[in-house]
């Protein structure tokens, strides 16, 4: 009976630590969303130089995302949604390989930030 608790407890506490993790990752990306991508994409429909990224979570998965990140030179050769997006591109600007996207951590936590709030 003890060590059920004891189990039950640990359980609690992991899912406490994890659930902290991910608060911690979207504020991260929230941070770096701020700083780097508003200034193209701006919030909530008040986009300036980029389309505008609310249900971004439902157009795309997390690997389209991740790959696009990590620079959208990749994706453009062969995937048909990024190509037709710069097709559509009304902008006259691209949307730019950035440095501190090559860094993994940081680029997860903008993943979260934008499947957690646009
Ligand atoms: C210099 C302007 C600029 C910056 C900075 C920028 N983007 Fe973009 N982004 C674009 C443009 C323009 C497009 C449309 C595709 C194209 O023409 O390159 C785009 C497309 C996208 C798309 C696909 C949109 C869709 O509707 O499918 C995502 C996701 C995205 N950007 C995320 C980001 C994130 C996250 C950041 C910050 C780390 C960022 N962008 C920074 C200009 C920018």
């Amino acid at each position: 009976m003890m060590r059920m608790i004891q189990l039950t407890f640990l359980c609690f506490i992991s899912m406490l630590f994890s659930s902290a993790a991910w608060a911690s990752d979207v504020a991260q990306g929230k941070h770096i969303f701020q700083n780097v991508c508003i200034h193209c994409h701006g919030m909530g429909g008040e986009h300036k130089f980029a389309p505008d990224l609310t249900g971004i979570g439902q157009r795309r998965d997390v690997t389209w995302l991740d790959t696009w990140l990590k620079g959208p030179g990749k994706l453009l050769k062969h995937d048909r949604y990024a190509q037709a997006l710069l097709g559509k591109n009304k902008y006259g600007i691209h949307m730019p390989q950035i440095p501190s996207m090559k860094d993994d951590d940081k680029r997860a936590s903008v993943i979260k930030y934008l499947l957690a709030e646009f």
